[in-house]
């Protein structure tokens, strides 16, 4: 309970550092960070992406150095997200079976070099290898279909599984695919692969520079409205979320992150379970320009936000800041 002024005064544990150290409720650490790294082909590269200012694509040596600070810096774990080479886009997604693409290759080798020091979370969904940019299979009028999208989706999570995966995370919105990637997991002998399910993903316009990172955004025709969900809801938000806890997800996400913490929070209140936030590639986009534009300071503001998520209720965020981040914790 909180008396009247001025036997209550507010501002007494605010008047000093030590004091305001000892009543803040959480802490951000570098341990609440999921790094996404964008791979590319080759040896030796480093693309710099125009529209996310400050991150760029990496050949899988570049990745497994990345990796390697992220160990260095206290981040537990990575996601991977692929530049898929234009040949080897088709309208099938098929190269996203093959179990020499690009995503495989990277996940490999970080776990030669960093063994179990740092989990590798992969994204499930078919854009990165489609000529037409979209997370699934298209039916002859385009319409994204969701049973045989899914079947593709379970034979991508395997190929990501027998490579080394450590988390799933189906990012496509499909209906059933969190229960049919599971059923195929404990299968196929991998019963203690995580999925983390994109579970209330909404068809957002802080996508942009993503689509740009993994090239979809020039190949990309119309919208992904018909799957991901529509921003104006939050009752649908709940019920994506409970189907997939129901059908195995060991946790949950929801995307974007900081439009979006009112989802975090009622999923966090009504579910109690480890809850995830994306911040996004526009997000950070958004920070960057800021700062550029001189509204704000970058490191405050990289803080600030980072600092919300967890006051939301989210056990962590993926984010393109986390080792700048990291680093600012670290001292
Ligand atoms: C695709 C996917 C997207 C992101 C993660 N996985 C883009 C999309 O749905 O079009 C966005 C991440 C970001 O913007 O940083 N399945």
């Amino acid at each position: 309970m909180t008396g009247l002024f001025p036997d209550t005064r507010l501002r007494r544990t605010r008047a000093t550092g030590w004091s305001r150290a000892l009543h803040r409720e959480i802490l951000l650490t570098p341990a609440d960070f999921i790094w996404p790294l964008f791979v590319t082909e080759g040896e030796g590269v480093e693309e710099p992406i125009s529209s996310l200012p400050g991150v760029s694509r990496w050949s899988v040596d570049g990745i497994v150095a990345r990796t390697k600070e992220a160990v260095a810096l206290g981040i537990p774990c990575i996601a991977l997200f692929p530049n898929t080479q234009a040949d080897r886009r088709s309208d099938d997604g098929k190269e996203a079976l093959n179990p020499d693409n690009l995503m495989c290759r990277a996940i490999r080798s970080i776990r030669d070099a960093c063994g179990e020091e740092i989990g590798i979370l992969t994204d499930v969904a078919l854009d990165p290898y489609t000529a037409h940019g979209q997370d699934g299979l298209l039916d002859a009028k385009g319409y994204v279909t969701n049973d045989a999208t899914v079947e593709v989706l379970v034979g991508q999570s395997l190929n990501q599984a027998a490579a080394g995966a450590d988390i799933i995370a189906p990012s496509d919105m499909m209906d059933g695919r969190i229960g049919a990637i599971r059923t195929a997991l404990e299968a196929e002998g991998h019963p203690n692969i995580q999925i983390m399910a994109y579970a209330a993903k909404y068809a957002s316009a802080f996508y942009g520079p993503f689509r740009d990172a993994v090239g979809s955004s020039g190949v990309l025709k119309g919208d992904k409205k018909s799957y991901q969900m529509d921003p104006a809801n939050s009752e649908e938000a709940l019920r994506e979320v409970a189907l997939d806890l129901s059908e195995g997800a060991d946790s949950v996400m929801v995307k974007p992150g900081l439009p979006y913490l009112d989802i975090v929070r009622r999923v966090k209140e009504r579910f109690e379970v480890p809850t995830f936030a994306y911040q996004v590639s526009g997000e950070y986009a958004m920070i960057e320009a800021a700062a550029a534009a001189g509204a704000g300071d970058r490191d405050a503001l990289v803080l600030e936000t980072l600092t919300s998520f967890k006051r939301a209720g989210c056990s962590g965020v993926l984010t393109y800041h986390a080792a700048h981040a990291a680093k600012l914790l670290n001292g």
